[in-house]
């Protein structure tokens, strides 16, 4: 079947905006990032904004950095606050970072001027602000005070049509940061022409959350290969027997349509056929590998057994093109993790090979950490859970079309 054609978007890029050299840029990121006790887990989000960044402090610019963390709900929480990732910034970036205790008003703009070329400022948590969440204009109007430039690289909150992804973009002239670059360019690989064959793999717990992704994929690709809890309610749609293993019953019957319309459309629609059951979900317990895609009533299923890492595998490894979004089973137990670790090895195997591969981020990159294989190892991993998702539905994200020029 045909795919629709997508929209042509013209966007600026944050090399070709004429950024004159000691202006103030105004630089939207996600430091959504991890945090355990004041202490980043995992600073990836940070490292991924230092080639921006460090192109404007090279121009002599002031960098004004604004940034959600959590979901406060628009009241001022200590525990959301973006303070301690200032000496994160400092130590990637290299400069030094002032911080402002409001992303806008007088506190915002006494730090901004307070810092001297070539420093950054992180402006303390945008959704302190219900006006943030509304995309309210004229919340949006004041943040475009704190700079003379917006800077768009906070790929991981572009779905979301907020005051500093959209409203802003009317008060200054805009464009995208190297990283938002990246990420449009290599989900735009996999969207429109991608190397054949081109093979997903679906997994995590439920369908309710990939119902639209799995339509778009069925436009798209060749196969795809179905893994984590959501499998089980495929099997349940074809009266598979699913022991005592999570389903969803009110998606049964969106199951059933997904399944016709793989079917429909020539798409080689593979589940598990055959699985790592247990009678008790947790570390050591007796695990059973089912001899059929069946699962014995007094058990649940927690990965795919080890037929179906075979036949998985050998289907990511011939493929040219593969996207990857959640994991095989319940991951985060060691016990459990071993269908998630083959498919991050053929992954890796294929992307050796010449193929292009790209995972949705959130859960997935944390497989890929967990399989023991570096992000360098695959094509792309996207810093956007809910955003690369969205992209991959076939929508255009409000944050990108807040700048689209066309
Ligand atoms: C993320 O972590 O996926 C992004 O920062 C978006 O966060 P949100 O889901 O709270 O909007």
């Amino acid at each position: 079947m045909p795919i629709e054609p997508r929209p042509v978007l013209k966007l600026a890029k944050v090399q070709d905006m004429n950024i004159k050299e000691g202006a103030t840029v105004l630089v939207r990121v996600d430091y959504n990032v991890p945090m355990k006790d004041g202490v980043v887990t995992d600073d990836t989000r940070i490292r991924e904004s230092q080639k921006t960044v460090k192109y404007l402090l090279d121009k002599k610019c002031k960098v004004v950095l604004i940034a959600h963390f959590g979901r406060p709900k628009g009241k001022v929480e200590p525990k959301y606050s973006l303070k301690p990732v200032v000496p994160y910034v400092e130590k990637i970036m290299g400069v030094k970072v002032h911080f402002g205790e409001d992303c806008i008003g007088p506190s915002a703009l006494s730090a901004i001027q307070g810092a001297g070329q070539s420093e950054i400022v992180l402006l303390e948590n945008l959704r302190y602000h219900p006006e943030e969440e509304k995309n309210d204009d004229n919340f949006g109007k004041e943040l475009a005070k704190n700079g003379e430039f917006f800077v768009q690289e906070a790929f991981g909150a572009l779905h979301r049509a907020h005051a500093s992804t959209s409203a802003v973009t009317k008060y200054l002239p805009g464009g995208i940061g190297f990283l938002v670059q990246k990420e449009l360019e290599y989900l735009e690989k996999i969207m429109t022409n991608p190397q054949r064959p081109y093979v997903a793999v679906v997994g995590g717990a439920k369908v309710s959350d990939k119902i639209d992704v799995l339509y778009s994929l069925i436009d798209r690709v060749d196969a795809i290969l179905v893994g984590g809890a959501m499998a089980y309610t495929f099997l349940a749609a074809q009266n598979t027997n699913i022991g005592k293993s999570l389903v969803e019953q009110d998606k049964i019957e969106e199951a059933k349509k997904i399944i016709l319309k793989a079917f429909k459309n020539n798409v080689d629609f593979m589940l598990p056929s055959d699985h790592i059951a247990v009678k008790e979900v947790k570390e050591g317990a007796e695990k059973h590998v089912t001899q059929s895609m069946a699962i014995p009533d007094d058990m649940i299923a927690v990965d795919i057994g080890p037929r179906t890492e075979m036949v998985f595998s050998d289907k990511i490894k011939a493929a040219k093109t593969i996207f990857w979004n959640g994991p095989m089973g319940i991951f985060e137990m060691k016990d459990f993790v071993s269908g998630t670790k083959s498919v991050a090895y053929a992954i890796a195997e294929a992307t050796k090979k010449g193929a292009i591969t790209i995972l949705g981020g959130g859960d997935t990159v944390s497989a890929l950490k967990v399989s023991g294989i570096k992000p360098d190892e695959v094509s792309h991993c996207s810093t956007g859970g809910g955003a690369s998702l969205e992209f991959v539905e076939g929508k255009i994200l409000p944050g990108v079309q807040a700048l689209n020029k066309n």
